[in-house]
């Protein structure tokens, strides 16, 4: 089945948006090839942008305001929310290129989205879909629009076929840690640690959104925690946690930002920073326990 049969059911403005950005990305991926290199400029959390970063950025920009569909559009790559003068009022984040540091040596990265009724600085929970697409040997594309999570594969002829529906995220013990250990604080490391005698094996490779589609997959659980001189972590609210939180959640599995749902967050800037632990219920529970504790 095609992902615009398999969005028959949905809400007819919100099908074209996905879809839309199905199409965008597709874009994205033609263009790896001629794009490896890094640009001359930084961002807003001064990492240096790759050319992928902002070519992905542009495209999506540039397709997401033609649309007609979207109001509100705020990136990773934009220092503000971006505001288009349009019929729809769909509120957008995006993530246009995860795992940029990865481009250069041909591994997963992927582009992450939050899609919203209004304005994005809202709590995650007030979504109502998310998708990823993951640019791996091959493309996927992964949405819920709070009916279940399904997947889907970029075939030869450049259509988005169904590979998997309803997925659930499994027990696993796999775990995905960001971060030095050397700055890890107390509660995180006696959780890690906890992990780790359990049998946990680790599988980090500098792709969230990689990391988090493999645990979606297997069980387990990705964090990038807050850590000593960095309490709020790395990886930002809007446009990595509140996504795929919501995507794992939507799977049955929890995001929490070490003492509670990410996804009840009232931001208060488009570029906050929150860490983040996102995979199985089992291991959410645990490091919430161990945070509390101190
Ligand atoms: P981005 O490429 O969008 O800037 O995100 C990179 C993120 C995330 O994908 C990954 O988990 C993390 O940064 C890796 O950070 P470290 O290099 O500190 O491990
Ligand atoms: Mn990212
Ligand atoms: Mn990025």
């Amino acid at each position: 089945m095609r992902l615009e049969e398999h969005l028959s059911g949905c809400e007819p403005d919100l099908a074209k948006l996905i879809l839309k950005i199905a199409d965008s990305c597709k874009t994205i991926k033609s263009g790896f090839m001629s794009r490896q290199s890094c640009s001359d400029t930084e961002n807003v959390y001064g990492e240096r942008q790759m050319a992928l970063d902002k070519w992905a950025d542009e495209v999506l920009i540039a397709d997401l305001k033609a649309s007609g569909l979207v109001k509100y559009l705020a990136s990773e790559e934009q220092p503000e929310i971006l505001e288009f003068d349009s019929a729809g009022n769909f509120g957008v984040t995006m993530d246009p290129l995860d795992g940029s540091s990865l481009i250069g040596v041909n591994l997963a990265v992927g582009t992450i989205i939050g899609i919203y009724r209004g304005n994005v600085l809202a709590p995650g929970n007030t979504m109502v879909g998310a998708m990823y697409v993951l640019y791996g040997p091959l493309t996927t594309l992964t949405y819920t629009v709070k009916k279940g999570v399904h997947e889907f594969v970029l075939d030869a002829s450049g259509d988005f076929v169904l590979q998997k529906e309803n997925i659930r995220i499994p027990d696993g013990k796999i775990f995905a840690p960001g971060a030095l250990r050397k700055e890890y604080l107390p509660g995180h490391l006696k959780w890690i640690e906890a992990l780790e005698a359990d049998g946990y094996k680790i599988r980090f490779s500098g792709s969230f959104v990689a990391d988090v589609h493999q645990i979606l997959h297997k069980g387990g659980v990705f964090t990038y925690p807050g850590y000593q001189g960095n309490e709020n972590g790395k990886l930002r609210l809007l446009f990595e946690a509140n996504p795929m939180g919501f995507i794992i959640i939507q799977a049955g599995g929890a995001a929490s930002h070490g003492m509670g749902d990410i996804l009840e967050v009232i931001p208060v800037k488009v570029s906050q920073r929150i860490p983040i632990y996102i995979g199985g219920i089992k291991e959410i529970d645990l490091i919430e326990k161990f945070t509390m504790e101190g």
